[in-house]
């Protein structure tokens, strides 16, 4: 009797479960994307390749700056970070088996121009083509951004490095011989990483810049002009891929713009989120610039003196056509609709706002979706094709005593974001892939080896690669096409 019992009850189990499988199939998946999202993962030469003095590379910037005492966070250096030079075939392996359709990665100046300019390091120049070639091997698309930070130190020493006009020359010359070089491997190229974090971060006014080169310099109208001659350099290497490719490619810029978020999605809220976009940071000095050929007035005349000396021509060479643009997206700020002048206002974060391990690192996934819809409707570019180049979060990732790294804090931010990029694409919005920052914890500039943003993790003691369980809630988005 007991037993007939158990048993009914065992069949009425598996029943429900049965109906309920069946009612999942039959749901239509939630945040679904479309059939050819990328679905990526990003990384930096400096912050995981090591080998700074291997097969001739000399040094950038940041082996100088992270070799000054006091400089970096435990007076770390990329002198070895992820040995990722000597290791980047079982990195790579590590991807294709999470599943991850694209890699965007940088190359480093230094290790294929030594000198900033002249003479070519071909073993350097190698390193990539190995890198290239494996991750083909493994139906992994590679996107290469020609230069994230790590600017040669001798041009640096010879004219100041983005000080200098003179940069963008050189940095066109550079991407003209990794295109000619490359260009049959690589079909995307993304030319400069967040422009706002070695200029107005590597330079600095009545204080030390936590960035390299750290240089301190007289005037806020300097540091502009840095942001400005980095602005030239994109769009002289814009056109230097192009004419230098072997074939047919893709280029893109890379920003890292603050989105202003509406506090409530009303029409006067979102009026105030659209007017403040211009005047939040450097936005309306960078990507406006970059996106419409023009600075935003309001910005330039909030700058009066301090605002860049544009020549004649600059705004057209900046200005170059982009088959897609790069976003960066870490965070945004909150504005509201205000009766006063200007009519909006940036609104602080209240003491107990969530954030993740980093200062700066708000818990805002709202920003993915407003910083979209930005590009699209507040800088008038709607017919360009959005990335999201780099997501993800520092966490304090620890690992069990049965040897895992269980980070449901990076989960969660990942997901949010990753919802938030799901909505814009649903609205329509052309939002066409995603990479997580970052495949790997590595090198994070000031903060050193202290700050783990990776969905790996890195023993660098024993360089032993452990996915935490981010990295898998991530390769079954990936093999859903959606987010869980
Ligand atoms: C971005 C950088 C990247 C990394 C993340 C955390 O600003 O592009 O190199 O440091 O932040």
């Amino acid at each position: 009797m007991k037993v007939t019992t158990g048993a009914r009850v065992w069949q009425a189990i598996v029943a429900t479960v049965w109906e309920n499988s069946q009612a999942d199939n039959q749901r239509p998946m939630s945040y679904s994307f479309p059939a050819d999202f990328a679905w990526g993962a990003a990384t930096a030469a400096y912050q995981i390749e090591g080998a700074v003095a291997t097969d001739g590379r000399k040094p950038s910037v940041w082996d100088t700056f992270s070799a000054q005492p006091g400089r970096v966070l435990n007076n770390d250096t990329g002198a070895v970070a992820c040995d990722h030079y000597h290791r980047y075939e079982s990195d790579i392996e590590l991807m294709a088996a999470l599943g991850i359709k694209h890699y965007r990665f940088s190359l480093s100046w230094p290790r294929i121009l030594p000198e900033g300019r002249g003479v070519v390091n071909w073993a350097g120049l190698d390193f990539y083509k190995r890198l290239v070639d494996c991750l083909l091997a493994h139906n992994i698309t590679p996107h290469a951004t020609l230069f994230h930070w790590d600017s040669p130190q001798a041009l640096e020493d010879l004219y100041g490095s983005w000080r200098s006009r003179e940069i963008a020359k050189d940095f066109a010359d550079y991407a003209t011989i990794v295109a000619r070089e490359l260009g049959d491997r690589i079909k995307h190229w993304m030319t400069i990483n967040e422009i706002y974090c070695f200029t107005h971060i590597g330079y600095g006014v009545n204080q030390v810049p936590p960035h390299a080169p750290g240089t301190v310099v007289k005037t806020v109208q300097e540091v502009w002009q840095t942001s400005h001659h980095a602005l030239l350099a994109h769009g002289m290497a814009c056109q230097a891929l192009r004419a230098a490719s072997p074939t047919p490619c893709s280029v893109a810029l890379v920003d890292n713009f603050v989105p202003t978020i509406p506090i409530a999605e009303t029409p006067d809220h979102i009026a105030a989120a659209q007017a403040a976009f211009h005047l939040h940071s450097t936005n309306g000095g960078i990507v406006e610039p970059a996106l419409t050929g023009q600075y935003s007035s309001a910005l330039l005349q909030q700058l009066g003196p301090d605002a860049p000396h544009i020549k004649d021509g600059d705004l057209e060479i900046i200005h170059q056509p982009l088959d897609a643009f790069g976003f960066n997206n870490y965070f945004g700020v909150s504005v509201r609709a205000t009766d006063k002048a200007p009519g909006f206002e940036f609104l602080d974060f209240p003491k107990s706002y969530p954030k993740l391990h980093m200062p700066w690192l708000f818990f805002s996934p709202g920003s993915t979706y407003w910083g979209v819809r930005h590009v699209s409707e507040t800088l008038n570019r709607p017919d360009l094709p959005i990335y999201i180049t780099e997501n993800g979060c520092a966490a304090q990732d620890e690992l069990t005593e049965s040897g895992e790294v269980i980070d449901i804090d990076r989960i969660l931010f990942l997901q949010q974001y990753l919802r938030s990029a799901q909505r814009a694409v649903s609205e329509g919005y052309p939002l066409k892939g995603y990479f997580v920052w970052s495949l790997l914890d590595n090198f994070e500039w000031a903060w050193g080896y202290d700050r783990r943003f990776g969905i790996t993790y890195i023993d660098y003691a024993t360089q032993e690669r452990l996915p935490k369980a981010s990295a898998h809630w991530y390769a079954e988005c990936i093999r859903q096409n959606r987010v869980l």
